[in-house]
């Protein structure tokens, strides 16, 4: 089988990860993680990101997130798969697996749906240390993998990969991963003390964590399925919505049910732009 590397949105760039590398790349995209590859340079981007992103948790990330980034072991150089992989498999059953970069639709629901997390194993250069188009390994390693130590979250997405392939059956897969945009990746949810991300996109950047949480800017509504996956996306600039939850719980429990009517009735609607705001939309005060 030919690895095809996937782009998503809207992009004419040929992919950034190299998809042979010397035919280590297996057909479900997974590879070894090419730890000698890693510069003194790469580790100290590594660590400064982590640094600077720590250091603006408290206050703008939800609680169980800080509770568990410690648990992805030394921010002083690049994280070695195994060694995250003994405690995360020992906390929820879930693994990281090294990926090129981005994967297709099926390989990456099929991993999700077996609790292994594809992480992008390279690290972006120091031109792009406050902006990266693609996902790296810091965006895919610190933003994603602190909520896969907790239960609930970890469930979740297991759930979300099962479903991805069922919505891929039904041809319903931009509609589902208006879902995760607004949700795995930038998601707030409300906490005792107001709030917070729990988005990868969000947790993984410094100008938008402050945007999201504090900035007067933009929507936030109270997460409603049908509405949430009417709802496009840009993939260039701050979100001007997001989506509330009260708990993960919440989460789990709201994306349950079987999904195929919902793609039905969705299929009859209009696209929303990222910007709509309706009647019926409940408003998420700011803190
Ligand atoms: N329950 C959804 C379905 O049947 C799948 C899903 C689970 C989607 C979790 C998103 C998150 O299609
Ligand atoms: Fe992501």
């Amino acid at each position: 089988m030919a690895i095809e590397p996937a782009v998503y949105g809207a992009s004419e760039r040929p992919p950034r990860g190299d998809y042979v590398r010397g035919g280590q790349v297996a057909p479900d995209y997974t590879c070894p993680q090419n730890y000698a590859a890693y510069t003194a340079a790469d580790h100290e981007t590594y660590s400064r990101l982590y640094q600077r992103q720590s250091a603006l948790l408290p206050g703008l990330a939800c609680d169980e997130f800080i509770a568990a980034l410690p648990s992805l072991g030394s921010s002083s150089q690049i994280p070695r798969f195994d060694d995250i992989n003994e405690r995360l498999y020992k906390a929820t059953g879930w693994e990281v697996v090294a990926v090129p970069g981005l994967i297709p639709e099926v390989p990456f629901f099929t991993l999700l749906a077996n609790r292994k997390f594809p992480v992008t194993d390279w690290i972006r250069t120091p031109e792009e240390f406050d902006y990266i188009v693609e996902p790296d390994i810091f965006h895919d390693l610190f933003g994603h993998v602190p909520l896969l130590f907790n239960p609930v979250f970890a469930d979740h997405m297991q759930a979300y990969g099962a479903g991805g392939l069922k919505a891929h059956s039904l041809s319903a897969c931009e509609q589902l991963s208006r879902l995760y945009w607004y949700t795995i990746e930038f998601g707030l949810i409300r906490q005792a003390n107001g709030l917070r991300a729990y988005g990868a996109g969000i947790l993984s950047s410094s100008g938008e964590l402050v945007h999201a949480v504090r900035s007067p800017e933009p929507q936030r509504i109270m997460l409603d399925l049908l509405r949430t996956m009417r709802t496009r996306y840009k993939i260039d600039s701050y979100q001007q919505t997001y989506f509330v939850i009260d708990s993960f719980h919440q989460l789990f429990d709201m994306t349950a049910p079987d999904f195929t009517p919902l793609y039905a009735a969705l299929s009859a609607m209009q696209p929303l732009a990222a910007d709509a705001l309706l009647p019926e939309d409940k408003l998420a005060l700011l803190n």
